[in-house]
């Protein structure tokens, strides 16, 4: 994967998926269920290296991601953040100057020692040829759950107070370049060879927010890891963005770019192979669905972009419903190509 992300166009590209431990996994639900708080289990050492380790015993990933959540900066800054059953994470929201005055930049990197250990034992425990994954959230998509105070789909209190009073949520998205930084170092010197920023909410800008909001701040952090950290490469995931991940993937300084399923395969290899890795972009409902519509699919990008720097994923997290029997089936096909990945098996059921 490394070399992947270094430009180097492999036989048979590397594959990982993003949410590749969790909730359609019986062995993470139930490790899960004795935990009633999420971000204790995030906390928990022995837990989360477990968890993480889980998807790789049973598919062989050529990648292992920490297993935490991008909610943990908002939580280590002393904002109140819980996960409830059914609705997700809930947060006591960030909407003023003074709110902003009450979080502890400072406090981050002793609150968060667990996941640097998580980090410290995984880079133990994980074989060699496969690589460790740290990741963040963006400072957008960290500042849409903190202000709006909830998961959902509503942007409204955030777009407006960025619309509104630029300057004041300027002060918190600088908070969280120099936070997410100084975590994403952290999390390096504990172990983690590759890093993804995750940009799920970029899509609900226009393109002038994006260039302030999304790609300024993701270079900011970029340029301070390449500066710090040189060698240890940077996945953005700029998530529904369409043609605007061109722009991101030359401003931002990324070494790779995560693509959603929305963004046509001809469109990637004209337009971002020629200038970085990429990563995706199957469609995590049709892993869902399974059968021959996902043989085709994931046929489909292999073909299309294994020609060029590429790292076979998912266009967003593995939902829980999926089968793991279907993951299985994917990860056959990737570590298959290009001999025995090239048609459907007669397991396949297409007689
Ligand atoms: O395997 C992995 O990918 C590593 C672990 C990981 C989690 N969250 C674990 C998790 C990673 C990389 C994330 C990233 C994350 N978290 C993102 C960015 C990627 C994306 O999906 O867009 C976001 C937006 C979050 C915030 C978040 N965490 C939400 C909205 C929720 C609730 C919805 C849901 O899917 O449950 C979570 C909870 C969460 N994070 C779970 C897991 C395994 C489920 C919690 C549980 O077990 O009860």
């Amino acid at each position: 994967m490394i070399r992947a992300l270094r430009g180097e166009t492999l036989e048979r590209p590397p594959f990982w998926l993003m949410r590749q431990a969790g909730r359609y996994l019986p062995e993470y639900r139930e490790l899960r269920k004795n935990t009633k708080n999420f971000l204790d289990f995030c906390y928990s050492p022995d837990l989360a290296v477990e968890v993480t380790l889980q998807p790789l015993r049973r598919f062989h990933m050529d990648a292992a991601i920490l297993f935490s959540d991008i909610l943990v900066i908002p939580d280590a800054l002393g904002q109140k953040v819980e996960f409830l059953e059914g609705e997700g994470p809930v947060l006591d929201p960030v909407r003023s100057l003074e709110d902003i005055k009450k979080l502890n930049p400072d406090g981050i990197a002793d609150y968060l020692t667990p996941v640097f250990e998580i980090l410290n034992r995984l880079s133990r425990e994980i074989p060699d040829e496969t690589a460790l994954i740290g990741f963040a959230g963006s400072p957008w998509t960290i500042a849409v759950y903190m202000v709006e105070g909830r998961g959902g789909t509503d942007h409204g209190k955030v777009l407006g107070w960025a619309e509104n009073d630029p300057e004041d949520f300027q002060v918190l998205i600088d908070l969280l370049v120099e936070a997410t930084s100084a975590y994403l170092i952290r999390q390096i010197e504990s172990g983690a060879e590759i890093i993804q920023l995750f940009d799920s909410w970029a899509g609900v800008l226009n393109a002038d927010q994006f260039h302030r909001w999304s790609v300024e701040p993701t270079r900011r952090i970029v340029e301070r890891l390449h500066d710090r950290c040189p060698g240890v490469p940077v996945i953005g995931f700029p998530r529904n963005v369409g043609q605007l991940a061109a722009d991101y993937v030359s401003k931002t300084g990324v070494d790779g770019v995560s693509l959603d399923q929305y963004i046509p395969l001809d469109w990637i290899a004209e337009t971002l192979q020629p200038i970085c890795t990429v990563q995706g972009n199957l469609d995590n409902t049709v892993l869902v669905a399974g059968g021959q519509e996902l043989v085709r699919a994931t046929v489909n990008i292999l073909k299309s972009l294994s020609s060029g720097p590429f790292i076979f994923n998912l266009g967003h997290g593995v939902l829980p419903e999926t089968s793991p029997d279907h993951v299985a089936r994917v990860a056959e096909l990737v570590r298959g190509w290009p001999r025995g990945g090239d048609g459907p098996s007669p397991s396949d059921g297409n007689n």
